[in-house]
């Protein structure tokens, strides 16, 4: 894979801001690579676009990452996910590692009696890509959409009375219909792990939270010490991350949206104009 001074660069795409909460589990797990993030900022959201639309955009920006020097890429939407992995994967000449299967995988050693409910965007509970990575490893899955949490945690409504009314409506909803006894709510958006308290409040005290982009880092480290084992995330010696950004919306407001989502200041951030 590509490397610069022997450190793996890790390409990260996502519609927009909400693949930082990716980008932030992967940087805690994997401090020694660099990593290019893509956010699709001028054409989001994809959650409530159609299979063809997401795949051609998300092969699109795979393509950009790839020219740019990513050796992997880590497809952090769970909608681009969902709809378009295989697509991404045929079209990308390195590794890919999507959200929807490490996110399964933790949910089946999460859960014990095996029913689970996922909760996404309208295009990634319609794809029922979790619902068939869950009934693989032998789980039940109850799928939920629940398209008004991504605005509302772009609105900074993060612990906000508003929020935790439409969660506890969302999540009522989800643990009924023969699955209130389900033991795991994955978290299947780049913007719910920004949720994460609020929801573990909200939904019933039994319920183990999965969050698929710490799952997916775990799996990411774990390839790499396949393609690279001299970059273990626990080596002794950590050198930080470089970390650049593109989006193909305004920087400025990538800068101001990602910084809660990242947790940390945003500055190499660079525009970028896909022609379609
Ligand atoms: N990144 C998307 C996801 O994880 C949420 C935002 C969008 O709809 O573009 O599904």
């Amino acid at each position: 894979m590509s490397t610069s001074s022997s450190r793996p660069i890790i390409g990260v795409f996502d519609s927009g801001f909400g693949g930082l909460t990716v980008l932030k589990a992967l940087l805690e797990l994997i401090p020694d690579a660099d990593y290019l993030y893509f956010g699709d900022t001028a054409r989001l959201p994809y959650g409530s676009k159609s299979v063809e639309t997401v795949a051609r955009y998300a092969v699109e920006a795979a393509h950009f990452l790839e020219a740019h020097g990513a050796g992997m890429l880590i497809i952090a939407c769970n909608t681009a996910t969902a709809l378009a992995l295989d697509q991404i994967t045929a079209a990308a000449h390195v590794p890919v590692v999507g959200v929807v299967e490490p996110g399964a995988e933790a949910a089946a050693a999460a859960s014990r009696n095996k029913k689970v409910v996922v909760i996404g965007t309208e295009a990634t509970v319609s794809s029922h890509a979790y619902k068939k990575a869950l009934e693989n490893r032998g789980l039940r899955a109850w799928e939920k959409a629940c398209p008004l949490l991504v605005p509302l945690v772009e609105e900074g409504w993060i612990e906000h009375p508003v929020t935790e009314q439409v969660a506890r409506i969302y999540l009522a909803e989800a643990f009924a219909n023969g699955f209130a006894d389900a033991d795991v709510l994955v978290l299947g958006c780049t913007h719910y792990p920004l949720l994460k308290p609020l929801l573990q409040r909200v939904a019933p005290d039994h319920v183990a939270i999965v969050d698929s982009a710490e799952s997916t880092a775990r799996v990411v480290s774990g390839r790499l010490q396949t393609l690279a084992p001299t970059l273990s995330p626990d080596r002794q010696k950590r050198s930080s991350s470089r970390l650049k950004f593109f989006a193909t919306d305004s920087v400025e407001k990538f800068q101001r949206f990602g910084r809660q989502f990242l947790g940390q200041p945003i500055e190499d951030v660079l525009h970028v104009d896909l022609k379609e």
